[in-house]
């Protein structure tokens, strides 16, 4: 394998001092993409999954998106292809073994048995404003806070989301590249074109969640404009910018780790609609999409340097970027619960 190509190397071989992947929630999708009966095969944290939607007229299931691991506890079968949903549970499609929403055996559809006392890990999964998350820990423990609500989702004064103003896609990266991305102040200036380096008025820990606001100049075609953001994280996974001046404009960006050398990307923006009573976004609020959109994913913005990054775990940082850079990094150890695995150096 060719290793000089940083595209095949794993984060650590990046620099990237933690084993384990981190803690907290993370999306791995939006509810509507979820059809009822619907049955998918994702990997996320180094496992393949099967994620279904039970089935909504079920007086238990109740329409819940359920992640189990995927190989048949049986024989081995991937549960997502030719799995099929009956309430709230998965049957597999190898010999008809039916596994419910909590991964225990339900059925054996022949014997004598009835079931036996077998399952596959179901993960706690969260439909929140629109957005599905899964819980990662590293020890296997419960969830200890909750996934972010969205005030937009429920606004008539926004345009909702999905298909339109959504985009999916891999990308070669560790979640913490994007999460450290989120408090970086200069590269504003030089990823991003504003016209200055903004100024953080805001910085506020609280447990999970990380408030950072921001202002600045943003080059336009129309001149330097300023612009006010507030910034929230909750864990490393999750980033939301909302735009507070102008048409206001929220965005959930959300990195995934599939394996040990990349994260699925996700991005979900929130426009404010000119007139109350559109229901279809109009090119403005398309073109903000799309341009939000291009901030994250384009080929000459963040994502050319997260694909080719190398962790530093001693950066050099100069003046008010070393206390924050500090700052966020203390703050973010808390979502890596096991000691570091390995002391990169500066190198
Ligand atoms: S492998 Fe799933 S029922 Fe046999
Ligand atoms: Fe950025």
């Amino acid at each position: 394998m060719d290793r000089s190509n940083p595209h095949l190397q794993t984060f650590q071989e990046r620099g990237f001092p933690h084993a384990d992947y981190p803690t907290g929630w993370f999306q791995v999708g939006w509810s509507d993409a979820f059809a009822r009966g619907q049955v998918v095969a994702e990997t996320y944290f180094g496992q393949d999954l099967v994620l279904y939607r039970t089935d909504p007229d079920d007086a238990n299931a109740a329409g819940r998106i359920v992640a189990l691991d995927a190989y048949c506890p049986h024989m081995g079968a991937h549960l997502a292809y030719g799995g099929s949903v009956e309430g709230d549970c998965l049957r597999c499609p190898y010999h008809g073994w039916s596994w419910d929403d909590a991964g225990r055996n339900a059925e054996i559809p022949y014997g004598e048995r009835g079931s036996v006392n077998a399952s596959t890990r179901s993960w706690p999964v969260r439909e929140v404003s629109g957005i599905v998350f899964l819980w990662h820990a590293a020890d296997g423990s419960a969830p200890s806070w909750d996934p972010p609500r969205m005030p937009e989702a429920d606004a008539a004064d926004f345009y909702r989301p999905y298909p339109w103003a959504t985009h999916r896609e891999p990308m070669h990266m560790h979640p913490q590249f994007a999460a450290e991305n989120f408090p970086d102040l200069a590269h504003m200036r030089y990823v991003h074109r504003w016209a200055e380096i903004p100024e953080i008025s805001l910085w506020q820990e609280d447990g999970p969640v990380l408030q950072v606001d921001y202002d600045g100049l943003v080059t336009t075609p129309k001149g330097p404009v300023r612009v006010a953001t507030a910034n929230t994280a909750y864990g490393v996974g999750l980033n939301v910018n909302r735009v507070l001046h102008g048409l206001r404009s929220t965005t959930l960006g959300a990195f995934t780790p599939i394996d040990q050398t990349r994260s699925e990307g996700f991005i979900t923006v929130w426009v404010a609609k000119r007139d109350k009573d559109s229901t279809e976004p109009d090119g403005l609020a398309r073109g903000i999409a799309a341009a939000n959109t291009r901030e994250l994913f384009g080929p000459d913005a963040d994502r050319r340097v997260w694909e080719h990054q190398r962790y530093r775990e001693h950066p050099l940082a100069v003046g008010y970027e070393a206390r924050y850079t500090r700052a966020f990094r203390t703050w973010t150890r808390q979502f890596y619960p096991e000691p570091a695995l390995i002391s990169t150096g500066s190198s």
